[in-house]
């Protein structure tokens, strides 16, 4: 019999990796859609899935359509990908942002408890939460929380609940605090795809310069290929349990950019490169760097793509993706 796995989320960045590597591991798998006019399938079609997932239609902030999805499909195990996830935006709607990533949280864990306890639940958690906690040097699962935005507050609601149910109810319910990971498909308001796609944009012609904000805040980026490995190995566990994930180096914003117009051939980045207030924001996490030990005794998990293979994967992607669009 195949296991079955519910994946919310399933449009976003990482639910197309998580559904492949589940797929590939023979599951069925159930991805959770919202209502659209429009439905966009790019990033599963980017990897092949299409007419492999059995979408099912609710909203993490309408807790009926949660009950009826788990009801109806029984999964054996649920990932909960599905956020407000732009940190940048989170501070115009906080409301919405709390709604999504807190309180849609809290109807998941209440749809598990009182429908299906056997399922095991994977939250994603995230290096947000940590924002100012111990920023001078790395993070791990004892770090204190410190979070500097709605969206990091929000994520802090959802950790806890997901701990507390694990506590109160005996429930199998994880965190996977996961840190910064980018691939072709990242949206295009996150600083690596906006750096790619501008990059590749210029190199093309098509664009002048490159706008941004802060160049001096640091991330631990890795490729979110790699990292959907982590969650599942987390519900495959004996117990379940919290992990922080990330690659264990970091680089500024202004690192990313350099190497990417090098992958590009252009040395010269800075001619291109504008700074524009909009896009900083009202209280920056300034340096996210992981220590992933724990994933690495305990679940095995190691980062297989390197700094440098992410920056040309992204750039080359963009660059052919760009280059396919002005010859149609
Ligand atoms: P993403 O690309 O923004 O995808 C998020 C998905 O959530 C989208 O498909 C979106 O649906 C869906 N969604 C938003 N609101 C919803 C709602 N009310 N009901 C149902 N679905 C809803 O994010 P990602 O990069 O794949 O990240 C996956 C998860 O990991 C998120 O929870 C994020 O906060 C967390 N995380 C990400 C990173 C990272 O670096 N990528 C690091 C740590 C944690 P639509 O397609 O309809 O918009
Ligand atoms: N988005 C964006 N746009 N960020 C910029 C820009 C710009 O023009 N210029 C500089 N930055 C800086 C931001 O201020 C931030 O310090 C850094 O680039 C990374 O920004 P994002 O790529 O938007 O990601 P994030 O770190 O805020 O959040 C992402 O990672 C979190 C894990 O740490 C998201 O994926 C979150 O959902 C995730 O939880």
């Amino acid at each position: 019999m195949k296991k079955t796995a519910l994946v919310t989320g399933i449009l976003g960045q990482d639910g197309p990796y998580l559904a492949k590597l589940l797929l590939e591991n023979d599951y069925k798998v159930f991805g959770l859609v919202r209502r659209y006019s429009n439905p966009n399938f790019s990033n599963l079609e980017y990897l092949g899935l299409m007419n492999k997932i059995e979408f099912v239609e609710g909203d993490l902030t309408d807790e009926s359509s949660l009950i009826n999805i788990v009801k109806n499909t029984r999964p054996e195990e649920i990932y909960n990908l599905a956020a407000q996830s732009f940190v940048g935006g989170s501070w115009d709607q906080a409301k919405l942002t709390t709604e999504v990533n807190a309180v849609g949280v809290l109807f998941l864990l209440n749809t598990i408890k009182f429908f299906s306890p056997i399922t095991r639940f994977y939250q994603a958690s995230t290096s947000e939460m940590f924002g100012l906690g111990n920023t001078n040097g790395f993070q791990d699962e004892n770090t204190p929380f410190h979070p500097r935005s709605p969206y990091g507050v929000s994520k802090v609601y959802a950790y806890w609940m997901t701990v507390n149910f694990r506590e109160s109810f005996g429930l199998f319910t994880c965190n996977g605090i996961l840190f910064n990971h980018e691939s072709p498909i990242r949206g295009i308001q996150f600083v690596t795809r906006k750096i790619t796609d501008g990059v590749a944009r210029i190199k093309l012609g098509l664009a002048k310069e490159l706008r941004l904000g802060n160049l001096e805040s640091r991330r631990d980026w890795g490729f979110a290929g790699d990292y959907v490995e982590a969650m599942y190995l987390m519900l495959q566990q004996k117990n379940p349990d919290d992990y922080v994930v990330g690659t264990g180096e970091n680089h500024s914003v202004g690192e990313f950019v350099e190497k990417a117009f090098l992958v590009a051939g252009i040395n010269d980045w800075k001619k291109y490169v504008t700074i524009d207030p909009r896009f900083k924001r009202p209280a920056e996490v300034p340096n996210l760097k992981a220590k992933p030990d724990k994933a690495q005794k305990v679940l095995g998990w190691k980062k297989k793509t390197s700094f440098d293979a992410l920056v040309k994967m992204m750039v080359e992607a963009d660059l052919k993706r760009l280059k396919s669009v002005k010859i149609s």
